[in-house]
């Protein structure tokens, strides 16, 4: 690592960002410091449609893996790199491409329409007829041809609350997320004790046990809007410990309360923690590491990635 300064550490990368052409986009999970240098802090839907539309000749991913490759695969003539290549993704985990494609060859008959949540790799997509987000999830079912059965993939909770939401039935990968499976009906109602009056708001990747004890069950984004909204002044917020920076710098007048785990007064996501200013600015410096994949599986799976941005218009 290169060393420089905690003091000019943000005016180096900025700098660098100058000269590199570069832009900075952040997903609503990372550091504080991130956030505040991003040209764009968003959930995993807004920051696809920047990744597609940006004009610079670098974009610098701070993310988690699948998210920057999702900028490269729909902005292919950009250099991407992402502050460290290890910020992996426990729901891309669970459902490893040659996996999935066995068990496509070998439920060939049921001919499934393959709907992919976003969180999973570029062999996923690859393999998927339409890809979707939290933000975007329901819309994307149910534009989904009536006459085939759905697998979604990877995501089971996300995939339950779709369901619920639409009254389609889908057959369910059993892939979760790690972060968000720790919290727990307990956890939340003796969060909730403490803070009687507050909203509890909650990502669609927690339990079905959770999710019943929400107010609003929502992608990261639309967490911003609905407090913006909501009359209440308390919030517990059930999904990583990074959201409440977004929301406590975009809606200063409210109260935002981590919700809490099972062991723990809020949820870190180890993957996304990996990013840290020191490594964005020897990103820029050096260009490295790149997120780079095959051409053909890029095109496979930007056709289903496009397929969604259109849809979800
Ligand atoms: P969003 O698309 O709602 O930002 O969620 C991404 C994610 O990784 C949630 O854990
Ligand atoms: Fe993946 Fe969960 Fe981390 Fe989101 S919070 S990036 S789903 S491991």
């Amino acid at each position: 690592m290169v060393a420089v300064t905690a003091f000019s550490l943000k005016d180096e990368i900025l700098r660098l960002k100058t000269e590199r052409n570069s832009v900075i986009l952040a997903h609503n999970y990372q550091v504080r410091e991130i956030q505040e240098i991003a040209d764009f802090v968003g959930d995993s839907l807004g920051l696809a449609y920047k990744a597609k539309e940006a004009q610079a000749d670098v974009i610098a991913f701070c993310g988690v893996h699948f998210m920057a490759e999702t900028a490269k695969i729909v902005n292919p003539d950009k250099i991407v790199v992402i502050p460290d290549l290890n910020a992996g993704c426990s729901l891309e985990q669970s459902c490893p491409g040659p996996q999935l494609e066995a068990f496509l060859k070998a439920n060939a008959a049921k001919n499934y329409y393959v709907i992919a949540y976003i969180n999973c790799s570029a062999a996923v997509k690859a393999l998927s007829d339409c890809i979707c987000t939290s933000g975007n999830a329901v819309k994307i079912v149910e534009a989904a041809p009536k006459d085939r059965p759905i697998l979604f993939v990877p995501d089971q909770n996300l995939g339950s609350w779709v369901m619920e939401q639409t009254g389609r039935k889908m057959d369910l990968w059993k892939g979760a997320c790690y972060v968000h499976v720790e919290f727990t009906r307990d956890s939340i109602n003796a969060i909730k004790a403490e803070h009687p009056g507050a909203k509890v708001v909650a990502h669609p990747e927690c339990t079905y046990a959770v999710r019943m004890l929400a107010d609003e069950v929502c992608s990261t984004e639309k967490m911003v809007g609905w407090c913006r909204n909501s009359p209440a002044k308390d919030f517990i917020i059930v999904t990583e410990s990074g959201m409440l920076n977004r929301l406590e710098r975009e809606v200063p007048d409210k109260n935002f309360i981590p919700g809490p785990t099972g062991h723990c007064r809020c949820a870190d996501c180890r993957y996304m923690k990996l990013n840290t200013l020191e490594k964005l600015h020897d990103a820029l410096l050096n260009l490295r590491p790149r997120v780079e994949l095959p051409e053909d599986v890029r095109r496979r799976a930007e056709k289903p990635i496009l397929r969604m941005l259109e849809l979800s218009k």
